[in-house]
């Protein structure tokens, strides 16, 4: 066998066999394959596609490429969740602790933000003292003690996927859905989870613009996880406009605390954050998910998840006195207003804008390796379909830059979108795709 056959048989849009690929991760893993036939290789892959069995083959054997989490002794409880990336998003710091006080174990690895999504283990970090590091042996104690611990994702983790994603970056294959989903589920493979619940975001602040191709991702990853004896259940939600107010990593974690405390509890946010932690909670403890969500319920109305993120922090380090009074969470010094010019309901919320501006701020970074500002950001004051009144704020922006009020000036008028008409925002919670 040799590569080059491989590259021309997926040139003519011929499918692969299970050790063609076998044999492609392998040579890419001993480094034998030059990067502009790997580059072309891509290419072929983006235009020809790929069935929905050699994704799954593919996924399995970037999994299998480097070190796999063994969660066995947890037996059919585990359970990991995943965002494909959105603006605003801190679903994991709500959901995480929900579903670690309804009996579920969660040994999570996360990733840092990039590009103008956001990333959990910066946001932790945001919280002075957390350690996102802790030894193989530490992390899986911590879940055995208290049912979550959640860890940056380490370096021996999926070497095929950062091989390939370094040179799709470069080369216009990203948005190919076979590459994405197994760069997505290889890492969810590896990490060990027996469950595992997707959050497909759709819209123009997401990689999926529009609902057929979230649905096609969806599909395709639910499908790898059946294939890969996974339970998998995908929800597709809308990122048209960014999820909650806060979009920046302190900022964020003070509003994950907020709707832990029973503060919020009637938005976008708090509907996302409820289904899927029911969803989480059908697959590791097989119930309907009816009966899920009423463990959701009582798990944020008893406080008993917010008893277990307080937990949680503290066993990695986190300041809990943070955790207690969010305004002593790190906050930059400088504050910028952007008010309505008109009197109106909010009839739009542009999420793309809206992460380059948080990103610009210091909240994001623009290379992998840049550090960020945990203190950096924006609040929204308003959602979707509330009414807002002219020179009352819309925007608040945080930064420690004092080039902050350009940074917000240069961004386009209409990001915030006002009407005369009351709307109906549009829906949260788009579809829901089950094995
Ligand atoms: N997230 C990933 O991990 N990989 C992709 O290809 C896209 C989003």
């Amino acid at each position: 066998m040799n590569f080059d056959d491989i590259l021309l048989k997926k040139r003519n849009g011929g499918t692969l066999t299970d050790s063609e690929i076998e044999f492609f991760i392998g040579e890419l893993l001993a480094e034998r394959i030059p990067d502009y036939k790997l580059s072309a290789f891509l290419m072929a892959i983006f235009f020809r596609g790929m069935t929905d069995r050699e994704t799954a083959v593919l996924t399995a054997e970037m999994a299998h490429s480097g070190d796999c989490n063994d969660l066995s002794v947890f037996g059919d409880l585990t359970v990991d969740k995943h965002s494909t990336g959105g603006v605003g998003d801190k679903t994991t710091l709500i959901v995480a602790p929900i579903a670690a006080a309804c009996g579920c174990k969660l040994a999570k690895m996360s990733g840092r933000a990039l590009g103008i999504t956001g990333g959990t283990v910066d946001k932790l970090e945001a919280i002075p003292g957390y350690r996102s590091t802790l030894s193989a042996d530490d992390f899986i104690a911590q879940v055995q003690r208290i049912g979550i611990a959640v860890v940056g994702q380490s370096g021996e983790l999926v070497p095929a996927d950062k091989k390939l994603y370094a040179l799709r970056d470069v080369t216009c294959t990203v948005d190919s859905i076979p590459l994405i989903a197994s760069s997505i589920m290889s890492k969810k493979l590896a990490a060990g989870s027996r469950n595992i619940v997707l959050d497909v975001k759709c819209g123009n602040g997401a990689f999926m613009k529009s609902l057929a191709s979230a649905k096609a991702l969806a599909a395709l990853m639910v499908e790898i996880g059946r294939q890969n004896g996974r339970r998998v259940t995908a929800v597709i939600t809308d990122m048209s406009a960014p999820l909650g107010r806060a979009v920046g990593n302190a900022l964020e974690v003070a509003e994950a605390v907020a709707l832990l405390k029973g503060e919020i509890n009637d938005s976008p946010l708090y509907e996302v954050c409820v289904v899927l932690a029911s969803e989480m909670i059908a697959l590791a403890g097989q119930m309907s998910v009816s009966a899920a969500r009423a463990q959701v319920l009582n798990a944020l109305q008893s406080g008993n998840a917010y008893k277990k993120f307080k937990e949680w922090i503290a066993a990695q380090g986190g300041d809990i006195a943070c955790i207690d009074d969010t305004s002593a969470l790190p906050l930059s010094p400088l504050a910028y207003e952007i008010c309505a010019d008109t009197d109106g309901y909010i009839a739009e919320i542009d999420a793309e804008n809206t992460g380059i501006l948080a990103k610009a701020t210091g909240a994001g970074r623009v290379n992998k390796g840049d550090a960020v500002d945990p203190g950096a950001g924006l609040v929204l004051t308003h959602h979707c379909g509330e009414y807002v009144q002219k020179g009352e704020p819309m925007l608040r922006v945080y930064g420690s830059t004092p080039a902050l009020p350009a940074l917000a000036m240069r961004m386009p008028r209409d990001m915030i979108k006002i009407t005369d008409k009351k709307i109906q925002p549009p829906p949260i919670i788009l579809e829901t795709i089950r094995q």
